[in-house]
């Protein structure tokens, strides 16, 4: 409960808080709709954030059953008192003795649909536009409600043994869920063992990983990552494939990520990549990345900025701190980066569009779009969009399921994502 209320939603806090806190942080949020429809009910004027962020941590924890209701509601006052006036404090003592006796508190979820998408009513909307079939929905749906898998990508594959080792000192399992990817089963805090220190190992869901089987370069054929940071596809390419690397990103701050990352995992890296800080949308810096080329790069991958929604299970603050202008503005810089990047893709070029969305705009929409404002683009097969799964909807292999119990089945499966691969 000592987690500063004001930073609840901001995902840039993550770095100062415990895995502990982070979690309990992560349990809140996706209590958020909640917390809101229930102080609605008591409220006579629109709640203070700091006092909606409480009581949604409240909710998780009671669900989760780890603390009694007594202590729920001591820690939530004193937390409360540090921001808050007397009147305040004692609104959300009151509130909280009821809402934490209140034996329907978790039926409201069949009722009310921002509560079942733990969503403002905008983002729900716009998903149903988006995602028109039913049965994807329900997919999506069951997804959120489970706790997102841990993914790992091994960074050196004959080191394979040596991760398994030391994981299973943590009395995980673990099931190889990709050729080069890892399922930790249940999730446990990586950051905290030899093998993350040492860089044989990365987060990376399997969706994302998928990257390294989509591209053949050479190894003199220029690659360019031109929405790189904080590396998770550049360096799933360096970890596995020789060749002549560029990641590039407008953002330093998020370049700086980056460059911890690759000094965590350098020993392991086939290709070292040059880190450049251009804005492909703005010309003259798209012709210094145009520079680097005799007559343009032979892949481009641009995973490109979106809404995240594909993300949501994994960060359930997507849909409460974006809007719908935000998604709108989104939509036009894929569209300009789009175009940027196939000019500076030489003939017989290969650009591999990607995000980690699952909305129609952002992935088929973006590129159904471009084939028609653009010349000789070739669409090749690709996995197109991929759908966020949970336990057996993840694995057609039989075998797999009998090394499992239901409650470990949750802990498998991916994120959402698109691909489409593109070639001039
Ligand atoms: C989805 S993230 C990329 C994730 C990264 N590829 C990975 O796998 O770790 C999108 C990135 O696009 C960058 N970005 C946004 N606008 C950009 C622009 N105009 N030019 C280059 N990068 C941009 C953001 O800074 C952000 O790092």
């Amino acid at each position: 409960m000592s987690i500063s209320v004001k930073h609840f939603l901001k995902k840039k806090i993550d770095v100062e808080l415990t895995p502990r806190q982070k979690y309990i942080r992560f349990l809140g949020i996706k209590r958020l709709a909640l917390a809101k429809f229930i102080l609605g009910k008591y409220a006579r004027k629109k709640p203070k954030n700091n006092v909606v962020f409480v009581v949604a941590i409240c909710i998780a924890l009671h669900e989760k059953r780890r603390f009694s209701e007594h202590t729920l509601v001591n820690q939530a006052v004193e937390c409360l008192k540090k921001t808050n006036n007397q009147k305040t404090v004692a609104f959300g003592n009151y509130v909280l003795r009821r809402i934490l006796t209140d034996l329907n508190l978790f039926s409201y979820e069949a009722k009310y649909e921002e509560i079942k998408w733990n969503a403002p009513l905008w983002w729900i909307e716009y998903l149903k536009q988006q995602v028109r079939d039913v049965h994807l929905r329900k997919l999506l749906l069951r997804s959120l409600s489970n706790h997102p898998p841990l993914n790992l990508r091994l960074n050196n594959q004959k080191k394979q043994t040596e991760v398994v080792v030391e994981l299973k000192k943590f009395n995980r399992k673990l099931l190889q869920v990709s050729s080069h990817g890892l399922s930790v089963i249940p999730p446990l805090d990586i950051v905290q063992t030899s093998v993350f220190k040492k860089g044989l190992v990365s987060v990376q869901d399997i969706s994302s990983q998928q990257i390294i089987d989509l591209v053949e370069p050479r190894s003199d054929e220029k690659v360019l990552d031109i929405c790189a940071a904080p590396g998770g596809k550049s360096l799933a390419i360096a970890t596995n494939i020789k060749c002549q690397l560029f990641s590039n990103d407008k953002s330093k701050v998020r370049l700086q990520m980056f460059e911890r990352e690759i000094n965590r995992i350098k020993e392991q890296l086939v290709t070292v990549p040059k880190i450049t800080c251009f804005n492909p949308l703005d010309s003259k810096q798209l012709d210094c990345l145009f520079s680097l080329t005799s007559g343009g790069f032979d892949y481009i991958i641009l995973d490109a900025p979106c809404s995240g929604s594909g993300l949501q299970r994994r960060h359930p603050e997507i849909p409460w701190t974006k809007t719908r202008q935000q998604l709108e503005k989104m939509l036009v810089i894929q569209s300009k980066l789009l175009d940027a990047s196939w000019k500076i893709l030489k003939n017989r070029g290969i650009l591999i569009y990607c995000i980690c969305s699952i909305f129609y705009n952002e992935g088929e929409g973006q590129v159904v779009e471009f084939q028609k404002r653009t010349k000789n683009v070739n669409r090749k097969s690709a996995p197109g969009l991929i759908y966020p799964t949970v336990g057996k909807q993840y694995f057609s292999d039989n075998d797999i399921f009998n090394k499992l119990d239901s409650n470990e089945l949750k802990y498998i499966g991916n994120d959402g994502f698109f691909y489409a691969i593109l070639e001039k």
